[in-house]
């Protein structure tokens, strides 16, 4: 298991072949899927996002992590920094099983991402985007310190976008 980061309840790690099944059960949830412009996938389809999306990623030190707690090792979700590459941005990201909202864990974990990205892979610039529906998401943003910009759309919805700069 390759841990990349560790927060004071928290551990993320690189995800691997094996835990398509994960992301199978984080999307079988339609509240989760809510905002997130995806939907429910099965394991073949969690295991391409995993091979062809995922891993590519951490190549740059980059990518969306596993987030366990460290009291009992369990699997609550993902976070990280991710390379979009057709706008050339870096976007912090996250998503959580909902037994698990509401406890401040995307708020510990999208920090300990921040940080990571500004002070030790030296990024200049970090972005956030949300559903302009999504408070929650919305403020888990503005807690690591990114500023609103402005709406937009993408892939036909509306969003609010975050950005901080160095
Ligand atoms: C967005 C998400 C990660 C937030 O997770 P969370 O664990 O509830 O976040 P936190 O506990 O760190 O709370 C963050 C803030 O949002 C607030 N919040 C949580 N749920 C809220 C809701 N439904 N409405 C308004 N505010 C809410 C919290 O009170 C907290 O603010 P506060 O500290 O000022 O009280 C979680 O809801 C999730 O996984 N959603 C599904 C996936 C998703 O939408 N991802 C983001 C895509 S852009």
């Amino acid at each position: 298991m390759k841990i990349v980061l560790e927060t004071e309840r928290l551990y993320l790690r690189e995800f691997t072949p094996e835990d398509a099944q994960l992301l199978v059960d984080l999307n079988s949830n339609p509240n989760v899927t809510r905002y997130t412009g995806d939907g429910p996938v099965n394991f073949a389809e969690a295991q391409k996002i995993i091979l062809d999306v995922i891993l590519p990623q951490y190549k740059n030190k980059l990518g969306r992590w596993a987030v366990h707690l460290k009291s009992n090792h369990e699997f609550i979700g993902w976070c990280g920094l991710k390379h979009i590459l057709e706008v050339d941005e870096i976007d912090l990201g996250y998503r959580f099983f909902e037994s698990h909202w509401g406890k401040a864990y995307a708020t510990e974990s999208a920090l300990a991402c921040f940080n990571y990205g500004i002070l030790n892979l030296g990024l200049k610039t970090i972005v956030g985007r949300a559903a302009i529906e999504n408070i929650a998401s919305r403020k888990v943003l503005e807690k690591t310190g990114m500023s609103y910009i402005g709406d937009d759309i993408e892939h036909g919805n509306k969003i609010a976008k975050y950005r901080f700069t160095v």
